[in-house]
Parts: C-alpha cells; sequence; structure tokens
C-alpha cells in the first residue's frame, strides 16, 4: 500500500521539489547513485572491477519530451562508451551501459518509437566499438511492447542487445519462453513499477513464484539469463538452477543495483559466479529513487524525517 502511494505520489511536480530540495535526501541519494557525472561514474566501475565485479553504467533520466533532450542523452552514452574504452574498463563487457527507451525518445508525440530505436542504435554502435555491450530497461507495463519490439528489429544487426522481463507482469513466463535463444541476453527482475491488477500479480509471493518460473525458463533455454535481484531466496533458487542446468558459471550472471546487499554481491563474486552491478549516474535521480525507496519500507524513514525537517 505504501509503496503503491510513494510510485503514485512520484508524479507529482509539488513531491519532487520537496524531495529534491530536503536536506536528508543527499544522503539517501549518495547510496544508491554512483555521482552526478561521467568522471564519478567511471571512477565508481574502477573500484567495482577492482574487486571483481562486472559493472552496467546507467545515464538518469527518463520520459524525455524533446527530440533535442533524446539525441544528448544518446551523446551522453557514446561519450560514456568513449571514456570507459579509453580507460581500459569496458573490454570483453566488464563495464557495459543500460538505456531506458523514454530517456532515448519513446514518449514523444511523433515518431517516438522510431526516435528511441535510433538512439539505441548509436549507442549499440559505440558499445561494439568499445567491445561491450547495451541492455535496453524495461519500463512501466504500457512500454513493454513497444520496447520489446524495438529490441528484436535492432537485434538483426546487434545480436547481444540485452533486454529485461518484469517477473511482476502476467504475460513474462510466455515472453521468457519466446526469449530463451541462442544468444539472446535477458535481464529478469521483479519489476519496479506500479501496473494494474489486469496486467501483473497482486501479491509479492506471486511475484516470487513468477520470478521462479520465468527462471527455470531462461536457465532451461540457449540464452544468456541475467539474474537481478537481491532476493536471498530467489539467489538460493538461481544457485541450485545453475548445477541442476549444468550451466556453470559462465552461462549466466547475477545482477544488483548500486549501493544494495553490496557484502552479498562480493560473496557470490568469491564463490566463482559473474556477479555485475547496475551504477547509476547523473543529476536526474528522482524517479530512480523514488522506486528504491518504495522497495523497502527501512528506507521511508529517512524520507519522511527529510520531508519533516522542511516544515
Ligand atoms: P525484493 O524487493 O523482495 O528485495 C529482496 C531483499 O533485497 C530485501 O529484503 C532487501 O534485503 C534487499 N533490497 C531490495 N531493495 C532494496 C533497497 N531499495 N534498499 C535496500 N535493500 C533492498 N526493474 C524494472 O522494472 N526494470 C528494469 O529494467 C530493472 N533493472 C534492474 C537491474 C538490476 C541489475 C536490478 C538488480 C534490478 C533492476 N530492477 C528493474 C529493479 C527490480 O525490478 C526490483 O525492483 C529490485 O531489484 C528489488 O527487487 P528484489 O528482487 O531485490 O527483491
Amino acid at each position: 500500500m505504501l509503496r503503491r502511494t510513494l510510485l503514485a505520489a512520484s508524479a507529482s511536480d509539488r513531491m519532487r521539489q520537496m524531495v529534491v530540495s530536503a536536506p536528508y535526501t543527499r544522503d539517501v541519494v549518495a547510496r544508491y547513485v554512483a555521482g552526478e557525472d561521467a568522471a564519478a561514474a567511471v571512477e565508481a566501475t574502477r573500484r567495482l572491477q577492482a574487486s571483481g565485479l562486472a559493472v552496467s553504467l546507467d545515464y538518469l533520466g527518463e520520459d524525455t519530451t524533446s527530440q533535442d533532450h533524446a539525441t544528448a542523452v544518446a551523446a551522453e552514452y557514446v561519450a560514456l562508451l568513449g571514456r570507459l574504452e579509453a580507460g581500459g574498463l569496458s573490454q570483453d563487457g566488464g563495464a557495459e551501459v543500460s538505456v531506458k527507451p523514454t530517456a532515448l525518445g519513446l514518449h514523444l508525440p511523433e515518431h517516438g518509437e522510431k526516435t528511441a530505436a535510433a538512439n539505441i542504435e548509436r549507442i549499440c554502435v559505440a558499445a561494439r566499438a568499445a567491445g561491450t555491450t547495451v541492455t535496453v530497461d524495461m519500463e512501466d507495463h504500457t512500454h513493454v511492447e513497444a520496447t520489446l519490439r524495438i529490441v528484436r528489429e535492432l537485434r538483426g544487426d546487434y545480436p547481444d542487445l540485452g533486454c529485461v522481463i518484469q517477473s511482476q507482469l502476467r504475460r513474462s513466463a510466455a515472453d521468457c519462453r519466446a526469449l530463451a535463444s541462442a544468444g539472446s541476453r535477458v535481464r529478469l527482475c521483479k519489476g519496479a513499477y506500479d501496473p494494474p491488477p489486469e496486467a501483473a500479480f497482486a501479491s509479492r509471493a506471486e511475484v516470487d513464484r513468477s520470478y521462479a518460473r520465468c527462471l527455470r525458463i531462461l536457465m532451461a533455454g540457449a540464452g544468456y539469463p541475467m539474474l537481478a535481484t537481491h532476493d536471498p531466496r530467489l539467489i538460493r533458487i538461481i544457485a541450485a538452477q545453475a548445477v541442476l542446468t549444468g550451466r556453470g558459471n559462465a552461462g549466466f550472471e547475477y545482477q544488483m543495483l548500486y549501493g544494495i546487499r553490496p557484502a552479498e554481491q562480493l560473496r557470490l563474486a568469491a564463490t566463482g559466479a559473474k556477479v555485475r552491478v547496475y551504477v547509476p549516474y547523473g543529476s536526474d535521480w528522482y524517479g530512480y529513487l523514488v522506486r528504491r525507496l518504495a522497495e523497502r519500507p527501512a528506507n521511508l524513514a529517512f524520507f519522511l524525517r527529510s520531508l519533516a525537517s522542511r516544515r
């Protein structure tokens, strides 16, 4: 209930203004976001790689409303990939990038899908030159069809383009079956948005059961599963599935968010498994922060304190 209220309130401009300017907010942001610019992102990447972790970098922002801004977001990614390559951090996918279709133009009133696809393709070209890959994040359930269409189309030229499936959606087991083909990189997560009941499972238990179902489909298939979760129970199921399917450590990877369960990230890497950390950076952190707060009631204490201290 609290999660739903928070996600709904996140759309309000007044709420955004209060949160962005509240004194305690910065401390919470610093926990989840690597910094405001590419230099900070590259520095965090270097640190994480030195401790044996792979990285996926996300330039924060979503719901772009102008062509120029969408172009600028793509340019930021191209420049970032150049920096990663120059720093010797991107080779063999050691650091890749994650992109949001709405940040790259999907929402534009005219030719949104075409614009997002063209911008993602520019990023794919730069990623290939840097020796790494791109994964297309999944946003709100209303964007699933268009996002999967863009991925399908671009995979003709960029077969290593990754996509994301959210286990909270009822359609996801079918999507996993369609995507579990050779070379297909699929990130499985629970889903951070708030879809309506006709599209999504209502309870946490159902979302978890759906995750386990999708996981089994992806692990039994011919693609490359990227298993994004911090949930200890699901991590045990993933490890068991890896043994059962004989995939071994090279056949899949764990993914976790920057600042969440860092000790667990290192523990899994020490077992020989591949672990990738999703590292967001940039000044447009509001939407990302609210989704992280909504996931964890304990974090709400910080949040509410920061709002109260404004009065
Ligand atoms: P769950 O939320 O049940 O948490 C399990 C445990 O993890 C908690 O008990 C706690 O210990 C810890 N934890 C989880 N969240 C925490 C937080 N915010 N702060 C502190 N501890 C926390 N979603 C989406 O819709 N589209 C996408 O493209 C992506 N991409 C993505 C990439 C990667 C690498 C990850 C890890 C996650 C995503 N997500 C996402 C987010 C995802 O859908 C989901 O919201 C979060 O991962 C939280 O779900 P868990 O599976 O961790 O389980």
